[in-house]
């Protein structure tokens, strides 16, 4: 069973569903559950700080571009949360953006968003190594990390629940 954390419109939720991978997508945008719904993906409303799955029964977590809209006081939290989800040897798969800023930012939509998605939204940037101690203080054991440059930075990480 996999979780996709901030799923948005289910592009990720939809390779694993039509993949066979038993998954739900969480989002707190009901515009966004609505797209994954459509794409084929199972989904639950919720906030990505406390995710409302069970506990210790997911073998992967799955995140990409949601972490960075998390405020910064709250990450380590939401880290935790986490790793509460995910049985012994579960995977987090994260993806997020790298650097020094947290606040507004104008967001270009992408064709696959609803029309109403606003076009400024909140963005927190991470430092690597400041991340990497969070991911690890959470109860995760590294395991891969890159970072791929884009229009952001994104660090890819590959963790593992200790
Ligand atoms: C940039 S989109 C990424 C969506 C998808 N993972 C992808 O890669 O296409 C970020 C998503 O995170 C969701 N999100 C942001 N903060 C959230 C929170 N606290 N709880 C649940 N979802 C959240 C937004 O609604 C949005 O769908």
């Amino acid at each position: 069973m996999v979780a996709d954390l901030g799923c948005g419109p289910g592009r990720d939720l939809a390779v694993f569903t039509h993949a066979g991978v038993a998954a739900v997508g969480v989002d707190l945008s009901e515009q966004m559950l609505r797209l994954a719904q459509a794409a084929g993906g199972r989904t639950v409303t919720g906030d990505i700080r406390r995710p409302p799955l069970r506990p210790a029964v997911f073998h992967g977590l799955w995140s990409s571009a949601a972490l960075l809209h998390v405020p910064r006081p709250e990450v380590a939290g939401t880290l935790r949360a986490w790793r509460s989800l995910l049985r012994d040897g579960g995977v987090l798969s994260l993806s997020t953006s790298l650097g020094d800023r947290e606040g507004w930012e104008a967001a270009p939509c992408r064709s696959d968003y609803p029309p109403s998605v606003p076009l400024r939204r909140w963005f927190v940037h991470h430092d690597r190594d400041e991340l990497l101690n969070l991911i690890a203080q959470a109860g995760f054991a590294l395991r891969t990390v890159q970072k791929e440059p884009r229009r952001m930075t994104w660090l890819q990480v590959r963790a593992v629940a200790a």
